[in-house]
């Protein structure tokens, strides 16, 4: 379904991708791990078209998704942010249905406000969050709510950037829990980023590693473990000694 291919992309002499091949097939959970700063979230911004790439291609059902309708294209995402990014100066609920309140996805103010606060449920939120504006509530109520958000217009593609960074063991239980339900049940296509090796497991069908601006392995998570590849190993054992340098 989405298909990269020999994508490259620098900051000034900074060469953050320098040549991702990677595909993710429709209806499967793909997560991709490596270290901080290896160009994960560059790499799902390329895909959504927020971040144009220097060369390669990428393609979504067959299509460069730099071409075509922008809007048809961005309705069939959701995206959780790593920063959140969510609208401060609007309450919790308004964020989380933010596409159901305009555009192509519009529907009633009431209905769109019973949807959020469903979603809110979902991510382990009660009723009352709603009304609340994002400033006041802890980081990981804030991380929840953008998955609420991510989820809300029912997308046929997600992309998590780091959806289980500052939660608490259980609440990132039910975080993994939830993104394997939209998987099975809904029967979305899904992209994660994270560190989280437990997370990694509970919800990868597939799994790749980007280091050195590259994909260095990638395989069905069953096959992680037994890879015999060093950088994957070191990355999921959190070794400080081994291929990979602490210091970059
Ligand atoms: N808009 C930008 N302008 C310039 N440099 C950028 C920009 N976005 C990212 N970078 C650089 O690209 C590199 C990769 O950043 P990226 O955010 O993709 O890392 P990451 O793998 O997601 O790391 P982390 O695990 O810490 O989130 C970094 O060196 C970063 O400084
Ligand atoms: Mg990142």
């Amino acid at each position: 379904m989405i298909e990269l291919s020999d994508v490259h992309k620098a900051f000034g002499n900074n060469r953050v991708l320098q040549g991702v091949n990677l595909t993710i097939a429709s209806g499967t959970s793909m997560v991709i791990i490596g270290g901080s700063g290896t160009g994960k979230s560059v790499a799902l911004k390329c895909i959504l078209g927020l971040i144009r790439p220097d060369s390669g291609s990428i393609t979504l059902d067959g299509l460069d998704v730099t071409k075509g309708d922008r809007d048809a294209f961005l309705a069939r995402f959701g995206m959780l942010f790593q920063g959140g990014a969510l609208f401060d100066s609007l309450p919790v609920w308004q964020n989380v249905a933010f596409r159901l309140l305009r555009g192509s996805l519009k529907r009633p103010m009431a209905e769109a406000r019973e949807i959020a606060i469903e979603k809110l449920r979902r991510v382990g939120l009660k009723p009352d969050v709603a009304d609340k504006f994002p400033a006041e509530l802890s980081g990981g109520m804030q991380k929840r709510v953008g998955l609420a958000r991510a989820i809300a217009a029912e997308p046929e593609i997600i992309f998590f950037d780091e959806p289980t960074t500052g939660l608490d063991p259980i609440m990132a239980g039910v975080i993994n829990d939830l993104i394997r339900e939209i998987v099975v049940e809904m029967g979305a296509t899904a992209m994660t980023i994270t560190h989280d090796m437990t997370s990694v497991r509970a919800i990868a069908d597939n799994v790749a590693m980007l280091h050195d601006g590259v994909i260095k392995w990638t395989g069905p998570v069953d096959e992680m473990d037994a890879s015999g590849d060093p950088y994957l190993d070191q990355f999921i054992h959190g070794r400080a000694d081994g291929p990979i340098e602490a210091v970059r």
